[in-house]
């Protein structure tokens, strides 16, 4: 198929792009760059050895959307195309509704416009919001506490509302859990922008030096060592997963979890990494840090029954991978301090 992949220079996306690429399907990426470097397009044809198209617009621009739609048959998107920044989003509202929001609208108009009927759409684990652990996807979804959760909620509820009205509209939300790790060959990885705020590009910082010690929120949750319980996954089989989708859309809305269903706290992930590369990453522990949930875990059986995909990679190799990427990363090396 001929796939469209939004956002495709980014984290997820780019990582997608190469099982699209290796699964045999022709990959089309629209992205602006805001979070992500146009050279991530010519590692990922190194990997594959496969060429990609690439247009560098914004998916809020109605135009340029259009034009991509009458360059190429378009068979289905895979919509990453998103700002993703908690903390940021609480600071800039507007921009996260305008970028989050108006980007899924006008790439819906413009299914509806040229016939497209298959969309795949980058949701969060976040729309959960405090449930019970495993998050199964038949639960009742609370309210998220920000700007950025609720551009996911509401994208979730637009396309849903499309679907009942076009029946032949396929759509399939996949709610991601913790992704991490990079590509095996290290040429591929996660970026933060400045100081990271996800656990594991914060600690592949400390192991190589950047950071002097990891800051561990919290160690009074009531979980087995008092640290938060969340479920990482690999990204590559998070990427197998939007292939996975992709083949087993059918009409209608379609919500699968994508996850490992096993919680790891913090203090588990940095004995993890610490084994699995030979390397030590200081810490101390200091407050909890607003707004995090105790535990996040996914119940992943509905995506192992109806798409038959079920995670390949373990903790040991998302903390290789990851380091192995961070190693190679030709990022300053400058020391940050906290
Ligand atoms: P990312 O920032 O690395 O990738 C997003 C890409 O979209 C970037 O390349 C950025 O330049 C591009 N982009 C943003 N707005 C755009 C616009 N208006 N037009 C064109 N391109 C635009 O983020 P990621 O981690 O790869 O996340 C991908 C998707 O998955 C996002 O929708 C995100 O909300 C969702 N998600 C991510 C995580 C996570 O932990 N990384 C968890 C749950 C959900
Ligand atoms: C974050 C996002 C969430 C998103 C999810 C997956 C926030 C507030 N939430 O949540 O919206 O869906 O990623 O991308 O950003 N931790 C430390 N020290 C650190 C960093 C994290 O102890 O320096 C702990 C956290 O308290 C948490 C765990 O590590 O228990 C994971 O944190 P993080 O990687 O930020 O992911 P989430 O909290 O799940």
């Amino acid at each position: 198929m001929m796939i469209l992949v939004t956002g495709g220079a980014g984290y997820i996306g780019s990582h997608t792009c190469i099982a699209l690429l290796e699964a045999g399907h022709t990959v089309i990426v629209a992205d602006n760059l805001c979070n992500s470097k146009v050279e991530t397009i010519d590692k990922i044809k190194q990997i594959t050895n496969r060429e990609i198209i690439f247009y560098h617009i914004d998916v809020t621009d109605q135009t340029a959307v259009d034009t991509i739609f009458l360059n190429h048959s378009i068979d289905g998107i895979i919509h990453f195309a998103a700002l993703k920044a908690v903390g940021e989003s609480v600071e800039e509202p507007l921009n996260y509704y305008c970028n989050n929001i108006v980007g899924t609208l006008i790439l819906a108009k413009a299914c509806e416009k040229f016939g497209v009927k298959r969309f795949v759409f980058s949701s969060s684990a976040t729309v959960y919001g405090e449930n019970e652990v495993p998050f199964v996807e038949t639960m009742k979804l609370q309210p998220t506490t920000n700007p950025y959760g609720e551009t996911k909620a509401m994208s979730e509820r637009i396309l849903t509302d499309i679907a009942k009205v076009n029946q032949e509209f396929s759509v399939s939300i996949l709610r991601y859990f913790n992704p991490v790790g990079a590509h095996e060959s290290g040429l591929i990885g996660e970026v933060p922008n400045g100081i990271p705020s996800n656990l594991m590009p914060y600690v592949t910082q400390v192991a190589k030096g950047k950071i002097k010690h990891l800051r561990v929120f919290g160690d009074d949750y009531s979980t087995l060592d008092g640290t938060g319980i969340r479920d990482y996954i690999h990204v590559m089989d998070l990427a197998e997963g939007h292939v996975a989708a992709l083949n087993k859309l059918k009409a209608g809305v379609h919500v699968y979890n994508l996850g490992t269903g096993e919680g790891t706290s913090v203090l588990e992930l940095i004995k993890a990494f610490e084994k699995a590369n030979g390397v030590e990453i200081p810490f101390e522990i200091v407050d909890r840090r607003q707004g995090d949930i105790a535990e996040c875990y996914a119940d992943v059986s509905k995506a192992k029954q109806e798409l038959n995909w079920t995670v390949k990679r373990g903790l040991v190799e998302m903390c290789r991978d990851a380091w192995r990427f961070e190693k190679n990363y030709r990022a300053s090396d400058m020391l940050i301090k906290h």
